[in-house]
């Protein structure tokens, strides 16, 4: 592929912007100055430098980010800052959207890929991915509210009682849950549906992938990885257990 072609899908601007990179001396291919936009790249494990910093060539990209809370899942936040803006302006340019959203109050895991099919897969009702939550309630849990959420509670826009796939304590106020539905405030109103309310949402986990563990260990509120091919692995067997 022509350099040139390669910079701009990789996200570093217009293909007017990217030959000027490549003409000023700025972009090195495995270690080498390359100053023609018009050179044939192998794209297969490249790596390569712009301005000093190095990239991996990824036909498509795939993200996890640490969602601190005060951010809101938007190009264009109303009242808060947006998530994309911890995101490298690269990954933006190549315009990647998160899987599902998460409330601006909310901190943890939020996905984020430039492939629709991927995006797709794991945000559809039907293929049912596990998520897993944490609450800090207002009012001490009890084994009755654990119970209420087991056996499904009622939601207004939804025409069956939705249950938790698991639910249990860890504090007196700390509420540990999981769910397989991505509806908008869904686990703030099962825990108010349940009789309590949530006054801070945390998620831990996704289809697999947890916060803390494998390649999200150490990886603090603001924070973002690439997520691999071992990793994709996980989440599309998640989907697909569905
Ligand atoms: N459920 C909620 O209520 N809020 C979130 O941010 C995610 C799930």
């Amino acid at each position: 592929m022509k350099l040139e072609r390669i910079l701009q899908n990789q996200g570093f601007g217009s293909r007017r912007q990217c030959r000027q990179w490549v003409e000023l001396g700025e972009v090195r291919v495995n270690g080498e100055v390359v100053d023609d936009p018009g050179a044939e790249i192998d794209t297969t494990g490249l790596v390569f430098e712009v301005e000093g910093h190095s990239w991996t060539y990824r036909e498509k990209t795939y993200v996890a980010l640490h969602k601190p809370a005060g951010y809101e899942c938007s190009h264009e936040p109303k009242h808060h800052r947006s998530v994309y803006s911890l995101l490298p302006q690269q990954l933006v340019v190549r315009n990647v959207q998160s899987v599902g959203r998460l409330d601006q109050d909310t901190t943890g895991l939020l996905l984020f890929s430039d492939d629709g099919a991927f995006i797709h897969n794991l945000s559809s009702p039907k293929k049912h991915v596990p998520k897993v939550y944490r609450a800090e309630l207002a009012e001490p849990g009890t084994d009755a509210l654990v119970q209420r959420l087991l056996d499904g509670v009622d939601l207004i826009d939804e025409p069956q009682p939705v249950p938790a796939l698991h639910a249990r304590l860890l504090a007196e106020k700390t509420l540990e849950m999981s769910i397989d539905l991505g509806k908008y405030h869904v686990v703030k109103r099962m825990i108010a549906a349940a009789g309590n309310h949530v006054e801070q949402l945390h998620r831990s986990g996704f289809g697999g992938l947890n916060l803390g563990e494998g390649p999200l260990s150490g990886l603090s509120e603001g924070q973002w990885v690439y997520l691999e091919e071992a990793d994709l692995q996980l989440l599309h067997s998640a989907a697909r257990k569905a």
